[in-house]
């Protein structure tokens, strides 16, 4: 069997865990990929004691590996944008193929570094960096290549959906934000983990390799979890739906829907089930109908089972003297469409609205008059007497779909009404049938 000599940059998380895997099960490794995959070099800041590298050379420089003639393989694992851009535009400028767990790099720099490796002839893969452990690009560019996609959602913050879920018990979101630091699920900086921008870097890399769009991060809405109250996710419930940090991407004809947000969906939908740290991707396509990917989307080994199937992948091609067969984005330069992601105004939703409503006559008809005037069609109200406080009573609406642009007007008229006490809440909800 050939050798193909491995460099690894980063020995946090994931690269101890793709360290370990590597080496456990380099035999099984090797038998599926044809090849003796080796760890010629390993780079990181920081030593640690905890991996048995052996005679492996270790140096404190990532370019010792980039620059090292004899590796063809520069495994990324530093994180973050500009260090990680650079070392990889230098891996491409040196002819090597690349594999990264780095969301943000793709999905900032993608568009630039896909250029840069096409015109090197090398293959830049990324299966790690969305969802972890679960082969979704993989299922997307490849096992759904027939079809054509038209929507993607997933859980794709393990973080956030840990919160989520505590609080379906009560819980505060700042208590359970601490919990899910202390266990190692967040982000450096989990503002990236509960204002969804780590999804919006999954979600726009889903989005363009399902659908065939170039990587579009900074058009991608965010909204986070932290305005999300333990009472609006008993209310959802008890009209049987759950709340979840979502990334829907949506393909329409005169463009592309591109959102992370806290989203109702049916208690009923297999995707409402995905608890706790755990991501799930569901993807539509026409000729297969939905499909679901669930399972870990953090942590060492499971992330390191993506890094390790990209390396393997990367491999076979440098053994057998091949070239890149699978498009960066699924599909081929060329063959990628200009659509445009569409304004938040645009899209289409239902939704849940909590209104403290004063208990004066005629306050409903007020609002369900608004409602109509903007063809917003109720689907279910609910007044809370048990509830009622201080002249203020909850009433809580779930609506049919209708564009946004019709329910911000509507809920600007709401909030003016004398009937109306403070801010409508609204969170958006999704049935995916
Ligand atoms: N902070 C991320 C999460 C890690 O919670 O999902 C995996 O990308």
């Amino acid at each position: 069997m050939k050798d193909v000599n491995v460099g690894i940059c980063g020995l946090g998380t994931v690269g101890g865990g793709t360290f370990n895997v590597l080496t456990r099960n380099a035999a099984i490794i090797a038998g599926r990929a044809g090849c003796n995959i080796r760890i010629t070099r390993v780079a990181s800041r920081r030593g640690r004691d905890d991996l048995a590298l052996g005679d492996i050379p270790f140096t404190t420089d990532i370019y010792d590996v980039v620059n090292d003639p004899a590796i063809d393989v520069v495994v990324e694992l530093i994180g973050g944008y500009d260090a990680a851009k650079e070392l990889v535009l230098a891996a491409i400028g040196n002819g090597k193929h690349v594999v990264t767990a780095n969301k943000a790099l793709i999905a900032v720099h993608g568009n630039e570094i896909f250029e840069a490796a096409a015109k090197a002839g090398v293959v830049v893969a990324y299966e790690a960096g969305v969802a972890g452990g679960i082969p979704v690009i993989k299922a997307v560019r490849e096992g759904l290549a027939a079809n054509r996609i038209d929507t993607i959602a997933g859980i794709i913050n393990g973080t956030g959906n840990y919160i989520l879920t505590e609080m379906r018990a009560g819980r505060e979101f700042s208590e359970v934000l601490k919990e899910a630091q202390a266990l190692g699920y967040a982000e450096a900086d989990p503002t990236f983990d509960v204002e969804g921008i780590d999804a919006a870097h999954k979600l726009t890399i889903l989005a363009a390799s399902g659908f065939g769009v170039p990587l579009q991060f900074e058009k991608a809405y965010t909204e986070g979890i932290s305005g999300i109250t333990p009472y609006d996710i008993a209310h959802a419930e008890l009209l049987g739906y759950r709340v979840k940090h979502l990334g829907i991407a949506r393909r329409r004809e005169e463009g592309i829907e591109l959102r992370v947000q806290p989203t109702l969906v049916p208690q009923s939908h297999l995707i409402a089930q995905v608890d706790g740290v755990l991501n799930a991707v569901l993807v539509d396509g026409d000729a297969v109908g939905q499909t679901m990917y669930y399972g870990p989307g953090a942590g060492d080994e499971a992330t390191a089972s993506s890094v390790i199937a990209d390396i393997v992948d990367v491999a076979r091609i440098v053994a057998g003297g091949g070239g890149q067969t699978v498009p960066y984005l699924g599909f081929a330069p060329e063959a990628l469409e200009d659509l445009p992601v569409l304004p938040m105004e645009d899209v289409q939703s239902a939704y849940y609205l909590r209104i403290q409503a004063f208990d004066h006559p005629g306050v409903l008809a007020k609002v369900a008059a608004i409602l109509s005037e903007h063809g917003i069609n109720i689907e279910s109200i609910m007044q809370k007497e048990s509830e009622f406080k201080d002249g203020r009573i909850p009433v809580i609406i779930l609506t049919h779909t209708v564009q946004e642009r019709q329910m911000n007007l509507a809920i600007e008229e709401m909030e003016a009404l004398a009937d109306i006490d403070g801010q409508v809440v609204r969170i958006r909800a999704e049935n995916f049938n």
